[in-house]
């Protein structure tokens, strides 16, 4: 069903497609030459430093309408700092990163809240609101931004959990449930508005591999199926592979391969192949760079000793 306020936005969208697209005017007919170039996420020369320390340097890539496009790579190589750059909520140090063809570095967040309604973002902690319970949580988006009615909202919830497989767990609250269903219900409320653009901060992380397994058939589903695009971040390689059909492994602060998975599986890059097979020695470090670890030195310490302080007052 779908509601005024919704159908407003939907009409409100800007043509992507008709906008990039020629008439070409021939007698008594008309053709329409669709775009050769698809790219709902254009990403060109991104930098971001923290610091003195480039945690991505120098990244471009593409991702296109219908794509699924796996971003892999070590702990702390950059994933989800790229990942918030492609949604507007991190700015680039330098660099452009464009959604639906509108450069978001430089927008206001009032700017923002139009290209927002058009994804669905699953962050790696799940993000939910502990106040609310799971069908609240998942309903948020509907309510913040439709004018549908309750009943209506309901239903929709009901059928986002359902997707999950969390019928039934609607009146929790997040710390009721174990630490694979709050990303089970972070998925269902990314997915709340049917977007066309789906990121996914490791959404099968904490899942059994049956529960994988239903989360990778929905996520083929929702796009092979319905042509949804989808960024996903993953460090399960049985997972990616599944749903990919684009692949990019960071890794130094760049990209160290990139490719369809059948040339990422073929690839001769030794970083690739320790990555996708779970190897423990191989070109990748398992210390933090002498860079890195400069850094975090380099950090100003937490006021652990005060925390410790606290905790021994109120131990009896
Ligand atoms: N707001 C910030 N301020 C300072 N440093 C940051 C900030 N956000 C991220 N970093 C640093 O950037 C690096 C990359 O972090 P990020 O969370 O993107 O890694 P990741 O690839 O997602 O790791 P994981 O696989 O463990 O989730 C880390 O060294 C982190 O400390
Ligand atoms: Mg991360």
């Amino acid at each position: 069903m779908t509601g005024l306020r919704s159908q407003a936005i939907r009409e409100s969208r800007p043509l992507f497609e008709l906008r990039h697209s020629f008439v070409i005017r021939h007698s008594s007919f008309v053709i329409l030459i669709m775009p050769t170039d698809s790219s709902l996420i254009e990403v060109d020369r991104l930098v971001r430093k923290f610091g003195d320390r480039a945690v991505l340097n120098d990244i471009s890539f593409n991702v296109h309408r219908g794509d699924t496009l796996v971003i892999m790579g070590g702990s702390g190589c950059g994933k989800s700092t790229l990942l918030r750059h492609m949604i507007g909520s991190m700015k680039p140090t330098a660099g452009t990163v464009k959604l639906f063809g509108e450069e978001l570095t430089g927008m206001k967040e009032r700017e923002l809240i139009h290209i927002r309604l058009r994804f669905g973002m699953l962050f790696q902690s799940g993000a939910l609101l502990a106040s609310l319970t799971v069908g609240e949580n998942v309903a948020l988006p509907l309510l913040q931004h439709t004018d549908k009615s309750d009943d209506e909202i309901e239903e929709i919830v009901e059928q986002k959990l359902q997707m999950v497989g969390l019928t039934g767990f609607e009146d929790l609250r997040p710390d009721e449930i174990s630490g694979g269903m709050k990303k089970r219900v972070g998925l269902a409320r990314a997915l709340a508005l049917d977007p066309e653009l789906l990121f996914s901060d490791e959404p099968t992380s904490g899942l059994d591999p049956i529960m994988t397994a239903v989360i990778d058939e929905l996520t083929l589903k929702l796009t092979r199926g319905k042509g949804m695009t989808a960024v996903v971040v993953s460090h399960d390689m049985t997972s990616a592979f599944r749903i990919a059909t684009r692949m990019i492994m960071l890794g130094h602060g760049g990209i160290v391969a990139q490719g369809t998975p059948d040339e990422i599986r073929a690839s001769s890059n030794p970083e690739v192949q320790q990555f996708i097979n779970g190897e423990p020695d191989g070109p990748i470090p398992l210390n933090l760079s002498q860079e890195e670890h400069e850094h975090h030195q380099h950090v100003k310490p937490r006021p652990f000793v005060t925390a410790r302080h606290r905790f021994h007052r109120k131990t009896p």
